[in-house]
Order: C-alpha cells, then structure tokens, then sequence
C-alpha cells in the first residue's frame, strides 16, 4: 500500500486556515493555493534519489549530490489543479507539465474526462498529480486511470483538503501511488462538498462557477 501522509508543517496549516475562509478573495485565494503547493512540494519532494557527481569548484575537484533517476511530469486536474502547478514548478523549473481536464456531473458527482495532454515519455517519469481537492475521490481516481492507462507508473497525488471517503476510494482503486495531503477533514455533505472545506476550489481560484 502506497503511502499516505497529511503534512502538518506550521505554515502550510496557517495558510490553509486563511484559504478556507469564506472572506478570503480569489486574489487571496490564488496566491495562497500557490505558496501551498510549492511547501508540499518540498515535502513530497523529500526522498527523491540522489547520486554522486564530480565537478569542479574554484578551489578543487570534489564530488557532490545531484538529482538522479526519473525527470518529472506535474499533472494538474483541471480546472483547479491549475492553481498548484506555478508552486511546483518554482520547485521543479525543468519539470513537464500534462493536463488532465475532468469536471465533476453535479447530479451524479460522476468525473467526466474531457481532456488529456501529456508529455510523451509520461511512461518515464515521476508524476506528481495535483487537484487542490480529493472529495468521492472520483477526478483522481479517473485521472490516474487515464495516466496508467498511457504506461505511467511512478505516481504520487497531491492535494491540499481531503475527505475520508476520498482517501479510502482512491487507495482501494490505486493501492500502489502515495497520497499527500495538507488536511483530512470530517466527511463530505450531502452535496459531494467536503465539509468544513473550503467550498469550490476551481470556482474560488477563477472567480467563475
Ligand atoms: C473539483 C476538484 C476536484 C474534484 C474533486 O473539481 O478540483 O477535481 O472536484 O471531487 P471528487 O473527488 O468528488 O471527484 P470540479 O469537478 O469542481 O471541476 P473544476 O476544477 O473545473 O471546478
Ligand atoms: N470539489 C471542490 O472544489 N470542493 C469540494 O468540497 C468538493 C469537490
């Protein structure tokens, strides 16, 4: 079973707690979803593997660390996964990122994927997932279906509020990928919102519904 972790550094649930506010502007709301994404980043980017490299300062030869293994793929779920990518990439520069279009059927709560672009060695590389939000799980669930269903096998998902409905849908439908998230909050309503939450990511971030 891949791993899952809630990340409780101090800033990264300050500014949660500002971001859920009903008060909070998308202005807010946007710079906030970004400066998170890029304090998960560090995190989930802790155990990235490393090797040894020689070069040459201005004094002597010596051998040093760099990033070694798979280049990395950032896949947002549309449309709010959006407002996590420039955090990642300040992390990430040289970083591919893939689209993963996907809205929620307000009836049936049903993903219905209407987009996918993705870099072409996406089989080759670490994939990060990204979707502010993990309700019935079924976006994310969907999106790493269409990702594995291209060869990618090295994913982890990251998100910022959770629901317990979410977390256990997407580790029994993709029990191998790591899960991250900033919060796991009480339950979903009625609605398929997660309660407290913060309400509609996509609609708060562009300021549309
Ligand atoms: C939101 C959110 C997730 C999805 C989570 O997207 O960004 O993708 O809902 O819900 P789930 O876990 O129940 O699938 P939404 O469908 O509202 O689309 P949007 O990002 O375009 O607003
Ligand atoms: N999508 C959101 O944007 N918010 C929720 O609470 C649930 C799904």
């Amino acid at each position: 079973m891949g791993k899952f972790q809630i990340i409780t550094h101090p800033l990264i649930q300050h500014k949660l707690t500002i971001l859920r506010q009903t008060k909070t502007g998308s202005k807010d709301f946007r710079e906030l979803v970004n400066e998170i994404a890029m304090l998960m980043g560090y995190e989930v980017t802790r155990e990235l593997p490393l090797e040894d490299v020689e070069i040459e300062t201005p004094i002597t030869q010596t051998v040093q660390k760099r990033l070694s293994g798979k280049k990395m793929a950032i896949v947002p779920i549309l449309r709010a996964g959006i407002g996590m990518v420039d955090g990642f990439l300040s992390l990430v520069p040289a970083a591919k990122v893939g689209h993963i279009g996907m809205y929620r059927d307000e009836e049936t709560l049903k993903p219905v994927e209407y987009l996918v672009k993705l870099p072409e060695d996406i089989d080759q590389r670490q994939i990060f997932v990204v979707d502010p939000m993990l309700a019935t799980g079924g976006s994310a669930i969907l999106a790493i279906d269409s990702l594995k269903k291209r060869g990618a096998s090295n994913i982890k998902f990251v998100c910022l509020v959770s629901a317990p409905e979410g977390v256990k849908a997407l580790q029994e439908a993709h029990p191998d990928i790591d899960i991250f998230t900033a919060a796991l909050d009480e339950k979903l309503n009625e609605n398929g919102y997660i309660v407290p939450g913060l309400g509609d990511a996509g609609d708060r971030l562009f300021g549309t519904k």
